[in-house]
C-alpha cells in the first residue's frame, strides 16, 4: 500500500442555519483561533473556505482528551460558511457531494426556525450526518463567561440556576429535534454516536464550546467517515461556488475540490447558463499566504496543481456563463464526456 492510498484527505465541513444564528460569527472565530494557535510558516489559505490544521485542533482539544480522545489522521478540516440566500440555494442542490458532514448553527435561545428545519431536511434527503452549535449560550441569564474555555469546563464555573436553564434550553431542542424525527443529545451525554445527533453548547461570542466542536468534528469523521476520506489521485470532482470577473484574469470560478487533483492544462466540464461548457485550465489560484486577516480579492498566487479537498480560484476560456452551483469535473478520458454530461444536466 502506497502512502497516498492510506492517507485521509480533510474532512469538508459546511456549515448551515438559520439567517442570524451566528454560522459566520463561529466561523471568524474558529477562524481566529487557528491564526493564534497556527505555526509560523505553515500556510495553506484557501477560496471560500477555511482550512483548521490537525495540530491546532489538538492542541486546543487537549483538555478534553479524556472525553475526546483523538491521534488525528485527517490533516484538518476544512470550513465551508453558506452566507446569504442564494448561495444557499445552490448549497440545497449540491448538498451531499460537498459536504462531508456538517454542522447545523442554532441560535439557543430561539430553537429551530424556518431555515433550521429546511438545512435537516436537505441534509436528511442527501445523507450527510451533522451535529448541532447550540450558540449563543453566553446570553443565558446568570451566565458567566470564560473566553475560549472548552464547554465541558466552562459550564462547571457556572451556578446551578444556569445549568439548569441551559438544559431546558437543550431539552426544548432535542424536542423539536425528536418531532422532526432525530434522537439528539448534549454531546458528552451520548452514548452511540450513529444513533444520536450531537448538540455541542457553543458562543461564537466568547469561543467557549469550539474546542469541543473542533474535537467532535474531527474525532467523528476520521471514526466514521474514513472510506470516504481516503485520498485519490483521480482527475478533480468538485463544485463551483461562484463565479466572478478578476481583473487581469477575466471571468473565473471559485471552485471547493472535494476529490481528486486539479492540475494546470486540465481539460474541465461544467455546467453553463446554456448549456454544458467544455475547456482548459489556464491557471489555479489561492490568496497569497500570511496575510489572512486582509487578503484582497485580487491578492493571488498561482499554484500548479491542487488537492482535494481544497477551495481555489480557477481561470479558464469561456467561464462567462459558467454557473455557479454546477458540478466540474476533469476529463482524462474523452469517452467520459457523455457520462460527465449527463450527470451535470442532471443537477
Ligand atoms: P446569515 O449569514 O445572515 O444567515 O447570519 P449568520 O448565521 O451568519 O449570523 P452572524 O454570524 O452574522 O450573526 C448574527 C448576529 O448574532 C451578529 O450580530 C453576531 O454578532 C451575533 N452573534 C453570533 N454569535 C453570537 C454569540 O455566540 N453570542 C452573542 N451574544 N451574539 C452572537
Ligand atoms: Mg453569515
Amino acid at each position: 500500500i502506497s502512502k497516498t492510498e492510506k492517507r485521509l484527505r480533510q474532512p469538508i465541513v459546511v456549515v448551515l442555519g438559520h439567517v442570524d444564528h451566528g454560522k459566520t460569527t463561529l466561523l471568524d472565530k474558529i477562524r481566529g483561533t487557528t491564526v493564534v494557535k497556527k505555526e509560523p510558516g505553515e500556510m495553506t489559505q484557501e477560496v471560500g473556505a477555511s482550512f483548521v490544521p490537525s495540530y491546532v485542533i489538538e492542541k486546543l482539544a487537549e483538555p478534553l482528551k479524556k472525553v475526546i480522545p483523538i491521534k488525528l489522521q485527517i490533516p484538518g478540516l476544512l470550513f465551508i460558511d453558506t452566507p446569504g440566500h442564494e448561495y444557499f440555494s445552490n448549497l440545497r442542490r449540491r448538498g451531499g457531494s460537498v459536504a462531508d458532514i456538517a454542522i447545523l448553527v442554532v441560535d439557543i435561545t430561539e430553537g429551530l426556525q424556518k431555515q433550521s428545519i429546511e438545512s435537516i431536511q436537505i441534509l436528511r434527503e442527501r445523507k450527510v450526518p451533522f451535529l448541532i452549535a447550540a450558540n449563543k449560550i453566553d446570553r443565558i441569564p446568570g451566565w458567566k463567561a470564560n473566553n475560549d474555555l472548552p464547554f465541558l469546563e466552562t459550564i462547571e464555573k457556572q451556578r446551578n440556576d444556569v445549568k439548569v436553564y441551559l438544559d431546558n434550553l437543550i431539552y426544548n431542542l432535542v424536542s423539536q429535534l425528536a418531532n422532526l424525527g432525530f434522537n439528539a443529545e448534549r454531546y458528552d451525554r451520548i452514548k452511540d454516536f450513529t444513533k444520536t445527533v450531537a448538540i455541542v453548547p457553543v458562543s461564537a461570542k466568547t469561543g467557549e464550546g469550539i474546542a469541543d466542536l473542533l474535537a467532535l468534528l474531527a474525532g467523528l469523521t476520521q471514526r466514521y467517515l474514513e472510506t470516504r476520506l481516503r485520498f485519490a489521485e483521480g482527475p478533480a470532482k468538485g463544485v463551483i461556488l461562484e463565479v466572478k470577473e478578476d481583473p487581469g484574469l477575466g471571468h473565473t470560478i471559485d471552485v471547493i475540490i472535494y476529490d481528486g487533483v486539479l492540475k494546470r492544462n486540465d481539460t474541465i466540464i461544467l455546467g453553463g447558463i446554456n448549456g454544458i461548457i467544455i475547456t482548459k485550465v489556464r491557471g489555479i489560484f489561492v490568496p497569497k499566504p500570511l496575510q489572512d486577516m486582509k487578503v484582497s480579492k485580487y491578492d493571488l498566487t498561482p499554484i500548479d496543481e491542487a488537492y482535494a479537498a481544497a477551495g481555489v480560484k480557477v481561470s479558464a476560456p469561456n467561464l462567462e456563463e459558467a454557473l455557479a452551483g454546477s458540478p466540474i469535473y476533469v476529463i482524462e478520458d474523452e469517452s467520459k464526456i457523455e457520462q460527465y454530461k449527463k450527470q451535470i444536466e442532471e443537477e
